[in-house]
């Protein structure tokens, strides 16, 4: 079908910009009450499922994944973690989420994830979509791609923007509709990917005085391993032995001398970021996901959030749609951010705990080293952290 600009022409209910996590699991909860989307992607299926992303699912993500009908390898491959281990300066914590708060974490990969919301998804998913904009937010909106060099548009009742945090949605909204908060830290993490047992049956935060490390996991056989480097530092500069040096020097010996290391079949810099855009909606668009906010990962929240905003914004638009209710859609920003922000909270706490900050001076690393001895003394305090880690409700 061609429109009046002679675009081939289609008609959604939802157009979903971005196949990453939060715009296939939207999609999924979408196409679970019989309504229509098209999902618009930059990039091509493979490419999505290359990218190695973070791994720890909350109970609440557990369930929802259960209830879109994707819970199947989750259930048989995911491992169930009780716990997790913090080291400061080579002392040990062991945080017992199942005593303190009676609750679990899922380690289960957010490629797997993805690749199994792909795989159960009827709907159509443009791949590999180029110039993707977005038209008439206050009226009756459309996206518009080109894809093999043919201009297509897709007329919408409502646009989801999934996009990740460089999208093209956010950057759609005017500047003037959005207020956003940023905090940028001066490092990143350096990770690396290797088949290889993982050192812990638990996740190991380690903070130390030449920066945060994190032992962490994907299977029984595949571990996943971070060091905190400076802003600016390359991939290039850190071959296997160095990367391997470096976190050994930053764990208690006990876990430095079980490590098991082997050539890195991944390897990448991910620089940490706190932000959050506000309001969530402008006209008939929504944004979800990294494309509204972003938590450095030190608390393992950032696809919990992607996935909480979608499993909030799906009724609403279900409501909208079908029972021609807005009250779904009206209130999901103010709801969703109640959520956010509590995140962004815990996670931007976890990092300032657990890092090394040039400018912390003798002065906050003592604060650091307080804060570590009181959580090690107080199951209050524990329980705070695990409450945050495992889902607030
Ligand atoms: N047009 C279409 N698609 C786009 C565009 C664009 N202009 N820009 C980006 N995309 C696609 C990206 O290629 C990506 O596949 O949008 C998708 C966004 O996916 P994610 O970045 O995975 O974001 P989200 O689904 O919100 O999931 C958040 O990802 O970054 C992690 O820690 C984060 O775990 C969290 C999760
Ligand atoms: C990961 O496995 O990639 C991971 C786990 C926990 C985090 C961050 C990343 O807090």
């Amino acid at each position: 079908m061609l429109d009046g600009g002679g675009k081939q022409g289609m008609r959604t209910q939802v157009a979903i910009v971005g196949a990453g996590p939060a715009g296939l699991m939207l999609g999924r909860l979408l196409e679970q009450a019989g309504i229509d989307a098209v999902i618009v992607e930059r990039k091509s299926a493979d490419y999505v499922l290359g990218r190695i992303r973070a791994g720890v699912l909350e109970w609440g993500s557990v369930d929802l994944l259960e209830r879109a009908g994707v819970g199947r390898r989750m259930r048989a491959e995911g491992l169930v973690h009780h716990g997790t281990a913090l080291s400061f300066d080579g002392d040990r914590l062991h945080i017992d989420f199942t005593g303190l708060v009676g609750r679990q974490v899922m380690v289960y990969g957010q490629t797997e994830v993805t690749r199994d919301l792909m795989a159960i998804r009827q709907g159509l998913t443009i791949y590999e979509a180029e110039e993707v904009e977005l038209h008439d937010l206050d009226g009756q909106p459309a996206v518009t791609y080109r894809k093999d060099g043919v201009a297509h548009r897709i007329d919408c009742d409502f646009i989801a923007g999934c996009d990740g945090f460089h999208g093209v949605c956010r950057a759609s909204v005017p500047q003037q509709a959005l207020t956003t908060f940023e905090r940028v830290y001066p490092f990143g993490w350096l990770g690396v990917l290797v088949d290889e047992k993982p050192v812990d049956d638990e996740l190991i935060y380690a903070h130390h005085p030449r920066g945060f490390a994190l032992c962490s996991q994907r299977s029984p056989t595949r571990s996943r391993y971070y060091v905190q480097v400076d802003a600016g530092e390359r991939v290039e500069d850190w071959p296997d032995d160095r990367f391997w040096d470096e976190l050994r020097r930053r764990l208690d010996p006990a876990t430095a001398e079980a490590l098991q290391t082997g050539a890195s079949i991944e390897k990448s810099i991910a620089p940490l970021r706190s932000f959050v855009a506000e309001p969530l909606r402008f006209g008939r668009l929504f944004l979800a996901g990294d494309a509204a906010h972003i938590v450095p990962p030190t608390g393992a929240k950032g696809l919990n959030l992607a996935l909480g905003d979608v499993a909030m914004l799906a009724p609403a638009l279900v409501e909208a749609l079908i029972e021609r209710s807005s009250a779904g859609i009206d209130t999901y920003s103010a709801r969703a951010l109640q959520r956010i922000w509590k995140a962004e909270r815990f996670s931007w706490w976890m990092t300032g705990l657990l890092h090394v900050f040039p400018d912390a001076g003798a002065f906050g690393r003592r604060i650091q080293r307080a804060e570590f001895d009181y959580l090690a003394r107080s199951r209050a305090a524990q329980q705070s952290l695990a409450e945050n880690y495992v889902g607030l409700p």
